[in-house]
This record gives C-alpha cells, sequence and structure tokens, in this order.
C-alpha cells in the first residue's frame, strides 16, 4: 500500500517554538530607532506590543514553550497533515520524492492563524482590548480577526485597496468573525491622506496598510498593533509548522534534500525551514532551501540589503533587510500576500549567510503549476502558495534531467477558496507578467534611509 498522508496525532503538537537565533553563526544586525540610528530598546516598541512578545523578539533560546491556552486553540486543527504528492510526482514523470505540509486545514485558510492567536493571547493577558492591523491577502486578516473573536478583542484591520476590490468574501470573512475592515489607503490616518493626496487612485501596499494600522495603534493605550510577517517573533510562532514536518518526515521514512517555500515577508517559509536549517546548522543534517519569490515584487533576488523602514510613511524602526524600498508599490499581482517591499530580517541575514538559495518566478508559471497541482493533488493553492509550487516543479524536472531520486518538502500555506477570481482571470488569459527592470529597481532604492548605511 502507497501511504498518501502522515498524521499526527494531538499529543504530538510541539510544546515549544524554535527560536532559530540559538544556532546562528551570528546574530541579524539589531533594528535602529530611525532618529537616533541606535539600536532600539523595548521601551521603543512597548506602544505598539505586548512585552512577552518583545521579549520574544530578542530572545537567544532554542525553544520558548507553548503557552497551553495557544495550544488548546492550535488543536483544533493541528498538526497538520503531510501529503506524499504521488500523483503530481506521476504526473511531472520525476524520480523525486515530494511532500508537503498542509496548513490550508485552520479555520482560516492559511498559516497565518499559528501566530495570530499566539499574538491574540500576549494582547489578551497584558489587558489590551483593541487590535489594529494591515492585511494584503487577507489571510492574515482572516486570521487575527478568527483570534480576536476567541479573545474577546476588537479587531480593525486595513486592507490593501487591490485585495479589497479583488476579494469581497475575505472581507465578509473577516467582518463575520467581528472585525472591522477598512481599504487602504483610507482617509481615517494621516498616512492615508497623505498618499491619496498625491496619488487619488492608489491601490495600496501593505507598506501603506502597515503605516495606517501603526498610527491607529499609537494614539490608544487599550490598543496595539499586530503584525503577521517579517519580525522576529511572528517567524517564531510559526516553526510548529517544520517541527510537525520533522516528525511525520521520519514516519515517511525520507528526509528532505531541499525544502521549498514561497516569501511574502518571510513567516510560511521560516515555518517549514527554520527547524531544518537549524538541524543543518548544527551539522546534523545538510540539505538546500530554497524561497521562491514573485517576480513582480523580488526584494530578496533584485533588493538591496540594507537598512530600511518596514512601513511607506516612515512610523517602524529601520530593520536590516532585503528591500525594494518602502516607497515600492508592486504591481496588483494576484498573489497579495507577496507584495511586500522588505524581507524578514532572519530570513534576510540567513540569505546573506549563504545557507538558503532564492528565486524569482513569473505570475503565469505560478498559476500553470498551481492549476497542474490542482488536477493532480485536488487541493486548490492559494496564488501566493503557487509559487512554492512553481519552485519545486522545477526542482522535480531538474531531478528527472539528472535522473535523481531526491525528496523535496514544501509548505502549502493555503488554500484559494478566496482567490477564484484570481484562477478566472488566469484561464481567461488576464493576468500577464512584470518584468521589473534594473533601472526600476535602482529608482525604487533611491530613497532608502542614510542611518546605518
Ligand atoms: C497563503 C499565504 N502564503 C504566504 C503569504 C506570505 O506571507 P509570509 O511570507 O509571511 O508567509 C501570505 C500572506 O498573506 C499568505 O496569505
Amino acid at each position: 500500500m502507497e501511504t498518501v498522508k502522515y498524521l499526527l496525532s494531538e499529543d504530538r503538537l510541539p510544546e515549544s517554538w524554535y527560536n532559530i537565533a540559538a544556532d546562528l553563526p551570528s546574530l541579524p544586525p539589531p533594528p535602529l530607532h530611525p532618529a537616533t540610528g541606535q539600536p532600539i530598546g523595548p521601551a521603543d516598541l512597548a506602544p505598539l506590543f505586548p512585552m512577552e512578545l518583545i521579549k520574544q523578539e530578542v530572545s537567544t533560546e532554542r525553544t520558548i514553550p507553548i503557552p497551553e491556552e495557544v495550544r488548546a486553540i492550535y488543536r483544533q486543527w493541528r498538526p497538520t497533515p503531510l501529503f506524499r504528492a504521488r500523483r503530481l510526482e506521476r504526473a511531472l514523470d520525476t524520480p523525486a520524492r515530494i511532500y508537503y505540509k498542509y496548513e490550508g486545514v485552520s479555520p482560516a485558510g492559511s498559516h497565518k492563524p499559528n501566530t495570530a492567536v499566539a499574538q491574540a493571547y500576549y494582547n489578551k493577558i497584558e489587558g489590551v482590548r483593541r487590535l489594529v492591523t494591515e492585511t494584503g491577502a487577507g489571510q492574515w486578516g482572516s486570521s487575527l480577526a478568527f483570534a480576536g473573536a476567541l479573545f474577546g478583542l476588537e479587531v480593525e484591520v486595513f486592507m490593501v485597496k487591490v485585495s479589497y476590490n479583488q476579494k469581497p468574501y475575505r472581507r465578509a470573512l473577516m467582518e463575520t468573525y467581528g472585525a472591522r475592515v477598512i481599504a487602504s489607503p483610507s482617509t481615517e490616518t494621516a498616512a492615508g491622506r497623505a498618499i491619496l493626496a498625491e496619488h487619488p487612485d492608489s491601490t495600496g501596499s501593505l507598506g501603506i496598510a502597515i503605516s495606517e494600522a501603526v498610527e491607529v495603534a499609537a494614539q490608544r493605550d487599550d490598543t496595539r498593533y499586530a503584525l503577521g510577517s517579517v519580525l522576529n517573533h511572528v517567524l517564531l510562532h510559526q516553526t510548529v509548522i517544520g517541527q510537525e514536518a520533522m516528525i511525520q518526515m521520519e514516519m515517511a521514512g525520507d528526509y528532505p534534500d531541499v525544502v521549498v517555500g514561497c516569501t511574502g515577508g518571510g513567516s510560511n517559509f521560516a515555518g517549514i525551514a527554520f527547524p531544518f536549517i537549524g538541524a543543518k546548522l548544527r551539522g546534523e543534517r545538510p540539505l538546500r532551501v530554497v524561497a521562491v519569490e514573485p517576480a513582480a515584487c523580488p526584494s530578496l533576488t533584485k533588493g538591496k540589503y540594507a537598512y530600511d523602514f518596514g512601513d511607506t510613511a516612515h512610523l517602524t524602526p529601520l530593520m536590516k533587510m532585503h528591500t525594494l524600498g518602502s516607497t515600492f508599490v508592486p504591481p496588483g499581482i494576484h498573489a497579495g500576500g507577496l507584495r511586500y517591499h522588505g524581507m524578514a530580517p532572519l530570513v534576510s541575514h540567513l540569505l546573506e549567510l549563504g545557507v538558503i538559495e532564492a528565486i524569482a518566478i513569473q505570475q503565469l508559471e505560478t498559476f500553470a503549476a498551481g492549476v497542474q497541482f490542482a488536477r493532480t493533488e485536488g487541493i486548490l493553492p492559494a496564488p501566493e502558495a503557487n509559487h512554492a509550487i512553481a519552485g519545486v516543479i522545477r526542482e522535480a524536472l531538474r531531478c528527472k534531467e539528472e535522473g535523481k531520486s531526491e525528496v523535496i518538502l514544501f509548505n502549502l500555506c493555503g488554500h484559494g477558496h478566496f482567490d477564484l477570481q484570481a484562477y478566472m482571470d488566469y484561464q481567461a488569459g488576464k493576468l500577464r507578467d512584470y518584468e521589473y527592470s534594473d533601472a526600476e529597481v535602482a529608482m525604487a532604492l533611491a530613497g532608502l534611509p542614510s542611518v546605518g548605511a
């Protein structure tokens, strides 16, 4: 009998998050205060985040216990299944063995609740009443809205306007969970009004939506900001994915030669890859790790490794990361969750260290991959996840060419049930690729801050 899925019982749910900082040969450069150019301290972050998350942000402990209240909620959908993509392997006629962890079984349909539940929990126990955030694809906003509902927190979501228009049902889901959803840029904040004054037709960006959310969060004592990716503590919370996958790969009697993840801000990639990278850094098991980003927003492959703001209005600390410049507004590709100008400092640092590789893939190739996946494996992937699938197919075809039966693992980070307009547009031939020239990169980077350069 050919096993197709590897399942873990609830008692195998990880007890701790894995902190890669403990295994790095050097720590990433610290975030800086934009005014002083000095590393920021906990007091600078306190208006935005609860103290327990600030502590996690700077921790170098290898493991951080997951509170029992959070594990109890995780148990609703975790541990998530690991599948062997046998029909995709056959369709590709590849000797490679392809496995995928499936995070689309969460209530919001992606990996994002892994951190949303943790963040809502720490805010709740520190007396916060309201959370404000941004969302690109709507996956993160839905996840925080869901977590807020469980902990009795009010949630406000600034949703990038292009996604707000492309995905009315994501908005309906957030509102069903009780959140208030605002199209960004909006007239509700100074940051939004400034953008609209200059670009009345702005389709928005994650950088702009973050500015709006941070501005609102900083105004009230009972309100904090929540970020769905990029920061160390967010990446930390996602490591339940890779830890479970390690046990499940053992059940399958395999170990990955290659791990592939798509990258927006870096959290799903970190979730699947960091536990494996930790084993590699500790000298236990070698492997390749490939980050796949959209050619329309190529922060890792074409961006500069420099200090930059996390948002467009420059309200956040400066982070050392691969960036396309904080004012960069990516084209309205359908992988809304991958339209961020920067990349997590931890992921950026790993690329600089040569521990991971990065490639950029065009939109049409990613949708072709997603359709092939749906027609073989049956699951309709989120457009973001299509990037990982396209990367996996390239690897599997390389294995075929080289006659190698390597083991490939990727994270299917979300389903695409709210992304059907994107699939309709693809089938109708309405989607196109975006070439991003070096001149455009240079222009977008012209405004990088000089601090820490
Ligand atoms: C399904 C899905 N995958 C990936 C991403 C990209 O974010 P990250 O790089 O933090 O995983 C998003 C972001 O919204 C998403 O919704």
